[in-house]
């Protein structure tokens, strides 16, 4: 059985293969390191097939998806700012990348997609928690992209039988993901801000929420969303069910990393949504999912690895 992960040399999607490969699986990465690192997967490389190449290139899509039987689709561009600045780049990436894994699957034969969506299809919207059956809302053309990708996957299930899965990512955090790009998650900031001791930056109050989801929760929910019979066709959000304001965040972190610096507050950033989190309730009765990692122990892993692979 042949596993492609697309985007498999970035931070969830290595972790996706890493997790694949320690079950004897036979594993294909489709990366072309826009953002990925060889440093990712450098300690498991030699047991994948790694193919350099770009999703949206039709040829280099039907080559990486022959002969494989599951799709776990990581590759996109994950930025919402620059998303904003280049939304035809991003409906190339996004948009095109998918439906060439779609249509390269369903002509294939491949058994089931696993597709990456987020939060981020939600939008403005106040209802809390986040419940799939829910009113969407995308503010970016990242967000945008994302429910098109949900909308064209249910598409594929309906008129070629290819069975796919979304699921909707929220607040990932964890080991590998870049402290240094400008896009990274609040949590590699804040801890990269605290090793370096650099007071950390904190739009608005600080009493904004979200759903920090470690790493390793969510490589376990594309594993149940790939082996669950009945959650083909389906949409899940995968977070952690819980919401933690920012200031908390950074106390905890604060106390992991025993810092004593006192936070910049600048103006809150536009668009920015004050609460979010997940409903998991539809996971965890289909799927079974049920994060494993607290914040705290999620933070120590992710704490580690920060101070030592930074520079
Ligand atoms: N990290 C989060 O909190 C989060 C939240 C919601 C959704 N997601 C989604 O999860 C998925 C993985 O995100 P991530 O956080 O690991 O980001 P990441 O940037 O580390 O991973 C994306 C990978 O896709 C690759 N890629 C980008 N453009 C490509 C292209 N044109 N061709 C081939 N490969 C390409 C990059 O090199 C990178 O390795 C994405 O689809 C993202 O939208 C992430």
């Amino acid at each position: 059985m042949k596993i492609l992960v697309t985007g498999g040399a970035g931070f969830i999607g290595s972790h996706i293969a890493e997790e694949l490969v320690s079950h004897k699986q036979d594993v294909r990465i489709l990366d072309n390191f826009s953002a990925g690192k060889l440093k990712n997967i450098r300690h498991f490389e030699k047991k994948v097939e790694l193919l350099e190449g770009n999703i949206s290139d039709k040829a280099t899509v039907d080559d990486a998806v022959k002969g494989c039987n599951y799709i776990f689709h990581q590759a996109a561009m994950v930025s919402v700012e620059e998303s904003i600045k280049n939304p035809v780049k991003t409906w190339d990436i996004n948009i095109k990348g998918t439906l060439l894994v779609l249509g390269a699957a369903s002509r294939m034969g491949v058994k089931r997609v696993v597709l990456a969506s987020s939060a981020a299809v939600y939008g403005d919207t106040l209802a809390l928690p986040k419940r799939e059956d829910g009113a969407l809302n995308p503010k970016s053309p990242y967000g945008e992209s994302k429910h098109i990708n949900e909308m064209n996957a249910e598409k594929y299930l309906k008129d070629f039988k290819l069975q796919t899965v979304c699921l909707r990512y929220f607040n990932v955090y964890g080991p590998r993901q870049d402290p240094d790009s400008p896009y990274s998650g609040v949590i590699s900031k804040f801890v990269s801000a605290a090793l370096r001791k650099e007071r950390p930056i904190i739009y608005g109050d600080g009493e904004q929420t979200r759903d920090f989801v470690f790493v390793k929760d969510v490589v376990k929910a594309n594993l149940l969303a790939m082996s669950e019979k009945k959650a083909a066709g389906q949409v899940f959000n995968i977070g952690t069910g819980t919401e933690t304001s920012i200031n908390s965040l950074w106390k905890e972190i604060k106390k992991q990393t025993k810092s004593k610096l006192v936070p910049i507050h600048k103006a809150p950033r536009e668009g920015d949504i004050r609460r979010s989190f997940a409903s998991i309730v539809k996971a965890g009765k289909v799927l079974k999912y049920r994060p494993e990692y607290s914040l705290e122990e999620g933070l120590k892993y992710t704490i580690e690895w920060i101070k030592e692979n930074s520079s």
